[in-house]
């Protein structure tokens, strides 16, 4: 990837039904290899607070982290697209969620901020985004909500729980979000938000109809022996990370990751 990837580029993808390849990073090195090896979106993502910092959720994570990370990773790969994760409540209300895109945008270097839920944060994505700043909105399974959810378990499997789901990631699109990851949800449910959404639905343990997939680096490259469902490890077969993360892309762009082992039925 040499030339900077625009947003533009990436709806482009999807309105030629082209898949996104994302990955998370949070440091400079892997932010190089990834875009050497034609990962298409990089995410800051605050679970670096499980990978780096070994908390046992997101909610640890500071504004102040994730400016650090941030500029890393834009120092590593200067023409990537990096969304970068705002961090536990420092978007609780539009004035907050202001100043922590002007940090994670300004300072930190990201070009676009990613929010977790719907309801009050559909004011947050519309305040943000008629302000100029690009959001990706974030539904599913939400790991900043993790102990209100009960745990890291599939959401939308219910008729209700999905119909909510449905409403909730229109909304989000008509208040202005750029973009959607969808985490944890049943292959059926996440093919229709995608279908009906213009805008890239990215998906984490949703299945192969999104319009890209996305995954902890840590998770694809077997560091973690205990991983979700929808992991695959990478690294088996191949000598190099940059290979690795070569046949995660391959198989992205190909459609034969995820396989049916690695998601969710209704
Ligand atoms: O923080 C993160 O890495 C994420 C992905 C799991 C989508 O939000």
């Amino acid at each position: 990837m040499n030339e900077c990837t625009t947003l533009h580029h990436l709806q482009s993808m999807k309105s030629e039904g082209r898949k996104i390849a994302c990955l998370t990073a949070y440091d400079a090195t892997t932010a190089r290899m990834f875009s050497e090896a034609g990962v298409d979106l990089l995410l800051v993502g605050d679970s670096l607070g499980m990978t780096v910092q070994g908390l046992p959720s997101t909610t640890g994570v500071t504004v102040e982290q994730m400016i650090y990370h941030a500029r890393s990773v834009r120092a590593g790969s200067p023409g990537a697209w990096v969304m970068v994760d705002m961090p536990y409540l420092s978007y609780a209300d539009l004035s907050t969620a202001v100043d922590t895109a002007r940090s994670l945008i300004g300072e930190g270097q990201g070009n676009m901020v990613k929010l977790e839920g719907a309801g009050p944060v559909v004011e947050v994505v519309e305040g943000l985004s008629l302000r100029g700043v690009p959001v990706c909105a974030h539904l599913g399974l939400t790991p900043q909500s993790v102990d209100k959810l009960g745990g890291y378990r599939v959401q939308g499997r219910d008729q209700d729980a999905a119909t909510r789901l449905l409403v909730d990631a229109r909304t989000l699109e008509a208040a202005g979000a750029d973009m959607l990851v969808l985490e944890c949800v049943p292959r059926q449910l996440a093919a229709k938000v995608s279908r009906l959404l213009e805008i890239p639905v990215i998906g984490i343990g949703a299945g192969p109809d999104c319009d890209g997939q996305v995954l902890v680096w840590q998770d694809m490259l077997g560091f973690n022996a205990q991983v979700p469902r929808f992991v695959r490890n990478f690294a088996d077969g191949n000598r190099t990370v940059k290979q690795a993360v070569e046949a995660y892309v391959q198989a992205v762009r190909d459609g034969s990751f995820p396989a049916q082992s690695e998601w969710y039925e209704g």
